[in-house]
């Protein structure tokens, strides 16, 4: 069999994640360096990085700190295994973690990835109710339009069509709650929705469907990211609380996107007042730098499944070989320092109202037929085309990246995440930029 051999330019063999690989190819476009809020193409040119990479570099890029010290990580300690082992910085790591997280947190598991984490903390979930007695939760709700990573309980538990239908039955026993947009009552929205905070008794039609006895948890993103920017009504994610309490059903929030800083406060949980069972985290973990991530367990959660395990007994047999890599928590540690060091978290609330009002000032343009937006991060809703979904969107995405603006797209909606440190007229530039290119569109 001839074998295809490659050159070190040959574009062919790298399979692009969520990529339309062939039309990449046919136009690729690179990054070969990126500092502060700026991206640089091997061509010199500056794109401005309106997304915090993906929704991950929250204090921008290239941050002296962080790289610093993950280069000294790398020559004193370049890997420990955690499994009956483990490191200082591992320590010092989840002590900081719990110091940021609302009240009543007390552990920390180390993974990867958001897509490790929210699979962990569907299996904590589980394991607690096991531990506890009641064996029979084992049913795992999610929402509909949620994004949970791309593991298999992620994407059981995650409502993205896309992501679902190519693999199979996925994890039996799983269900979705409705999903909390609806544009007719909720349009023009700034902050949360003032409409809508019924759709959290959508949960009350599962426990009558299935019992409570069959259901462990209920995850969601407190602000669904992916899927298009979808903010919570109002009084939503209280209610869905104080179901979960009333049935005893672990709520989940994946802070993957939410967690440092991106609504000003350390996590989602504490902005909206609502403290979950189990918080996922990864992404601004490290500022992105070295993959990183996490699941906070409220306490009483690791006791439950420590009491139902013989003394000297493992607890959860889970764990990967990178969780708690030293050159992830050496990154961790400096991301939190920095973020602490320049006020990070603060300095997004501040900015939260300016993009607010600049973002709201894009209605009227053509084709824009939503906005919505919480603290940094804001969204567009394009009018998709007749019979092309998404192809509007996708043509602004490629047009903003020539007039050197980075933005996101999803379906017909724009993203934008853009780093804590983003300077006012960045924000005008990047609002200017979509205002030029949408408006020039079929
Ligand atoms: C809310 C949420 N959960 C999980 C993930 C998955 O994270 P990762 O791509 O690190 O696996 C993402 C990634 O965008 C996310 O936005």
């Amino acid at each position: 069999m001839a074998s295809h051999k490659a050159g070190v330019n040959d574009l062919e063999s790298y399979w692009l994640p969520f990529t339309a690989n062939r039309a990449f190819k046919a136009a690729p476009k690179l990054f070969t360096s990126a500092d502060g809020m700026y991206y640089r193409t091997p061509e010199g040119r500056e794109v401005l990085d309106a997304t915090s990479g993906l929704w991950c570099s929250n204090a921008g890029h290239n941050r002296p700190r962080i790289v610093a010290a993950i280069q000294k990580q790398a020559a004193v300690l370049d890997y420990a295994p955690q499994f009956q082992l483990a490191h200082p910085a591992a320590f010092e790591l989840s002590n900081r973690l719990i110091d940021l997280a609302p009240q009543g947190f007390s552990h920390v598991f180390y993974c990867n990835s958001g897509s490790e984490a929210d699979d962990t903390a569907l299996k904590i979930a589980l394991a607690y109710h096991r531990a506890r007695g009641q064996g029979t939760r084992t049913r795992l709700i999610g929402r509909e339009r949620g994004y949970h990573g791309v593991g298999f309980g992620g994407i059981s538990v995650g409502g993205i069509v896309s992501n679902r239908k190519t693999f199979g039955m996925l994890i039996p026993g799983t269900d979705h709650i409705r999903h909390t947009h609806d544009l007719a009552r909720q349009q023009w929205s700034r902050g949360q929705p003032a409409e809508g905070a019924e759709f959290a008794d959508d949960l009350e039609r599962l426990v009558a469907l299935h019992d409570a006895s069959t259901i462990a948890c209920v995850m969601v993103e407190p602000v669904a990211g992916s899927t298009g920017v979808l903010v919570p009504p109002k009084g939503y994610l209280e209610r869905l609380r104080a179901i979960c309490d009333k049935h005893g059903i672990l709520l989940i929030f994946d802070e993957v996107i939410t967690g440092f800083g991106r609504l000003g406060t350390a996590f989602g949980s504490q902005y909206f007042g609502v403290t979950p069972d189990l918080i996922t985290m990864a992404k601004g973990m490290t500022n992105a730098t070295v993959p990183m991530g996490g699941v906070m367990a409220r306490e009483g959660i690791f006791d439950a499944i420590a009491g139902a395990t013989a003394p000297g007994g493992i607890e959860l047999f889970h764990g990967y070989t990178y969780s708690g890599h030293p050159l992830a928590c050496a990154a961790a540690l400096a991301t939190l320092d920095t973020y602490k060091e320049e006020n990070l978290f603060q300095r997004c609330a501040e900015m939260a109202p300016y993009l607010e009002s600049q973002i709201h000032a894009l209605r009227g343009t053509r084709h824009v037929e939503d906005i919505r937006n919480l603290g940094l991060i804001g969204a567009v809703q394009l009018e998709p085309r007749a019979g092309a979904p998404g192809a509007r969107a996708m043509e602004v995405f490629t047009r903003c990246f020539e007039q050197g603006v980075l933005i996101r797209v999803t379906g017909d909606t724009i993203a934008m995440s853009p780093p804590f440190i983003v300077e006012r007229a960045q924000i005008d530039r990047i609002m200017e930029t979509l205002r030029a290119v949408i408006s020039a569109l079929d």
